[in-house]
């Protein structure tokens, strides 16, 4: 696939998987257990999703911009999730709703870009700089490549952060990816908690990406949709950081620039399929983004802002998936805890597992047990080191306990058993 500029587009990572496996056939009479997508399979909780049954309402063109009830809801929420500071600070702090977080930050990218090149109009120094994560979400790069700009890549993954804390090399490895872009770009991406890697940013290190972002003209789009799922600590905010440093005394605290923070139910409650999320930013980047959607994007129905207004205002029922993740996270360590490199994630449901082969060993344990994972080298691109993803299995823990504990115990026993003569990749 060709994008603009000529960039060759990559096949998504689940394309690449469906390739991957498509010559092989499970095992007859097993349970298939999917692994490979971050989908928590459970119930929303009764209640929140009444709304959606309202006939009616769906004869309507959506509000442009949400309802008034939703929007006290993101407030309120952000005030318990972040401080009572961050929900009040509205003249620091805009929001705007999103069709989920994926859409938002195609739009987010879009739009720096566009920017950039205004900008630039004249410099001859070619496409805009994306700073992005490697391993990534995949949309950051397709993103990218989509309006044909550059991504300029910094390495990330769990030998970047000191879970609850620390971190500090994560800003370093930022600050050199935009040295590379030769020191201006149109956005920096950095997602926290992380995705493949769980690993989660200190505040700290969230305040000198926010100066280092500024200094080099780039919109940061924080990614947090995972902010809720951590098991071992709760992963800071960049709102907590925009707000403290908006109530220190002028001149005191480091300047900040253009800003959007994702954030999404897709995770938090487990409801991918309601396609709902929020971005909160700066007034004028968030006026930007809210132009383009209410204009280009999608809007979200009145039953559905119904339901998401519910999910924000109710905290226990995440609470009630965070203590399943957790039991669950402690079903890993029980059955997978000795194998070399496994590494308890400090948050979400996603195990970033060293294995030998990343695309041999998918292919075994689809073709052995009936699970498909994801080739950590489907989430990443080769750098001058090789492909940071290579030999990784992405592994998704969303599935009931019971579920898991058979899922896992098939996945010990291929990848503690000698490898057989493994049969050639086809299709990739
Ligand atoms: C890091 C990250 N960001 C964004 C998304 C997109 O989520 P949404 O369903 O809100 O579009 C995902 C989904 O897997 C993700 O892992």
């Amino acid at each position: 696939m060709t994008g603009p500029d000529g960039m060759t587009m990559l096949p998504s990572a689940f394309a690449r998987l469906r390739g991957l496996l498509g010559d092989l056939d499970p095992p007859p009479g097993r349970d298939l257990v999917p692994l490979h997508l971050g989908e928590f399979r459970r119930a929303i909780p009764a209640g929140h999703l009444d709304a959606l049954s309202d006939a009616e309402a769906w004869s309507r063109y959506p509000p442009l911009g949400g309802t008034a009830e939703l929007r006290a809801a993101y407030r309120r929420w952000l005030g318990r999730r972040f401080g009572p500071a961050v929900g009040r600070r509205e003249e620091t702090i805009a929001i705007e709703p999103t069709p989920g977080s994926k859409q938002a930050i195609a739009a987010a990218v879009a739009l720096a870009a566009g920017r950039d090149r205004e900008r630039d109009g004249a410099r001859a120094s070619g496409p805009p700089r994306v700073i992005l994560p490697n391993p990534f979400y995949p949309t950051y790069l397709a993103a990218t490549e989509a309006v044909g700009a550059r991504p300029v890549f910094y390495p990330a993954g769990p030998a970047e952060t000191e879970p609850g804390g620390g971190g500090g090399s994560a800003a370093a490895a930022i600050a050199a990816a935009l040295r590379r872009a030769g020191g201006q770009a149109a956005a920096a991406i950095v997602c926290n908690p992380g995705n493949p890697g769980g690993e989660i940013l200190s505040t700290a290190t969230l305040r000198t990406v926010r100066t280092i972002a500024a200094a080099a003209g780039a919109v940061l789009i924080v990614d947090e949709c995972y902010t809720d799922l951590g098991t071992t600590t709760v992963p800071p905010g960049f709102l907590t950081v925009v707000a403290s440093d908006a109530a220190q005394p002028p001149g005191t605290a480091a300047g900040g620039g253009p800003f959007l923070v994702l954030h999404s139910l897709s995770k938090r409650s487990g409801a991918p399929g309601l396609r709902s999320g929020f971005v909160a930013g700066d007034a004028a980047t968030v006026a930007e983004y809210a132009a383009y959607n209410r204009a280009c994007g999608v809007s979200s129905p009145p039953p559905v802002c119904a339901a998401a207004a519910s999910l924000w205002s109710d905290d226990s029922h995440v609470e009630a998936r965070r203590d399943e993740l957790t039991r669950i996270w402690d079903l890993a360590d029980t059955i997978l805890g000795d194998l070399p490199g496994y590494r308890r994630a400090a948050a979400g449901f996603f195990l970033w597992l060293p294995v030998g082969d990343d695309e041999q060993t998918a292919r075994r344990l689809w073709r052995r047990d009936g699970l498909t994972v994801m080739p950590g080298r489907y989430l990443a691109v080769a750098d001058a080191g090789g492909n940071p993803g290579a030999g990784h299995l992405r592994v998704a823990l969303v599935h009931p306990e019971e579920v898991m504990a058979e899922a896992l115990s098939r996945l010990r026993s291929t990848l503690t058993r000698p490898l057989a003569c493994p049969k050639p990749v086809r299709n990739r």
